[in-house]
């Protein structure tokens, strides 16, 4: 079981992605539009395939990135049937199962904070997604969007705390870096629903709580009844000038053979220092050699008009180089993958 827990620092989000570590499918649970990027890479770089993204409910303070990932991945969108949003291949009911590998996520109806919100229960419960049910020592909020405490009180009673006490609970958000949690603690030191706290108890405390309306809220919910797809219907900020992929830790990379194969549509940006142009790896006739130290003294010596890609030995200082380029506003630059070592053990031609 490979299983990874993912922010998003702007909605204090939490994505989780879970794999079957033998077949390689994947599912991610509430994936954000804007971290699309990070988390193709990371599915990318485990090898992993995404079969299906599963949302816990009808966000209000995030735009969902499951039709984001359907139009790259292929993956199926699931949501709710209650939500009635547009773009979803399988609408989820009570009792559903979802499978991916030898893993499956039972679906849990849990209304109160929204009247679509689920409880993925994984593998008969070694982990709960609570979404915004269940949070940890607190509970999502019941003053709009069809919220009821009533109903949140018996969803997390009669659905959530039911589960084995050592059941991991992974949470839809915490705004205080909180990861996870069991239901055993919450039942026992939850602040809003735990310990001897009783429905009216509950339901007090919630209607008292005087929040703010999501700053997103009229973005976020028209947008997450189409799944996440924008207005217009396009895929947003897809690279053109060539196969740019953008890494895990965030560096945009194309292959090396690309870059033979499109020599001339290219600056190649060489960042060796001087003394390592004579040592035994080769150079490229024809590359802008700007050492990395120098670089930034030194842009306005890189052309303009070409995309640039920058190369170095083992494509690290190289990456450096890209992202100072990035920096001072070039935006079509990437940094040759593995460098000029990745290169050569390829057999491309040094030219
Ligand atoms: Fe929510």
């Amino acid at each position: 079981m490979i299983y990874r827990q993912l922010q998003d620092r702007d909605s204090s989000t939490w994505t989780y992605l879970l794999a079957d570590a033998d077949t390689a499918e994947a599912v991610l649970i509430d994936p954000v539009f804007e971290q699309h990027a990070r988390d193709t890479a990371l599915l990318r770089e485990l090898d992993l395939t995404l079969v299906a993204t599963l949302d816990t409910h009808c966000h209000a303070d995030h735009v969902t990135g499951a039709w984001l990932h359907q139009q790259t991945s292929g993956c199926t969108v699931s949501a709710a049937a209650v939500i009635g949003a547009a773009n979803v291949d399988r609408p989820l009911r009570h009792g559903d199962v979802v499978r991916f590998g030898r893993h499956a996520l039972e679906v849990r109806a849990t209304p109160g904070h929204t009247d679509g919100c689920l409880t993925y229960v994984l593998d008969g419960g070694v982990m709960a997604f609570t979404g915004d049910a269940l949070l940890i020592r607190g509970a999502g909020r019941t003053d709009f969007q069809q919220g009821d405490a009533k109903t949140l009180y018996r969803s997390i009673h009669e659905q959530i705390f039911t589960l084995p006490d050592s059941c991991r609970v992974c949470p839809g958000h915490d705004y205080n870096g909180r990861t996870w949690s069991t239901v055993g603690e919450e039942k026992r030191h939850n602040q809003r629903v735990g310990g001897l706290a009783r429905e009216r108890d509950f339901v007090g405390y919630m209607e008292n709580m005087a929040l703010p309306h999501p700053r997103k809220l009229d973005i976020a919910l028209p947008a997450n009844l189409r799944s996440g797809a924008p207005e217009d219907g396009q895929v947003p900020g897809e690279i053109t000038w060539g196969p740019v992929t953008v890494s895990y830790a965030g560096v945009h990379e194309i292959s090396p053979a690309w870059v033979v194969a499109n020599r001339s549509a290219v600056t190649v940006l060489d960042v060796r220092d001087e003394a390592e142009l004579v040592d035994r790896l080769p150079t490229l006739s024809g590359a802008v050699h700007i050492p990395l130290p120098e670089l930034r003294a030194r842009l306005d010596e890189v052309p303009a008009g070409k995309p640039v890609v920058t190369l170095c030995p083992g494509g690290r200082r190289s990456a450096m180089a890209a992202a100072i380029l990035r920096a001072s506003g070039r935006e079509e630059v990437a940094n040759v993958q593995g460098g000029l070592l990745q290169w050569l053990h390829e057999g491309l031609p040094v030219i």
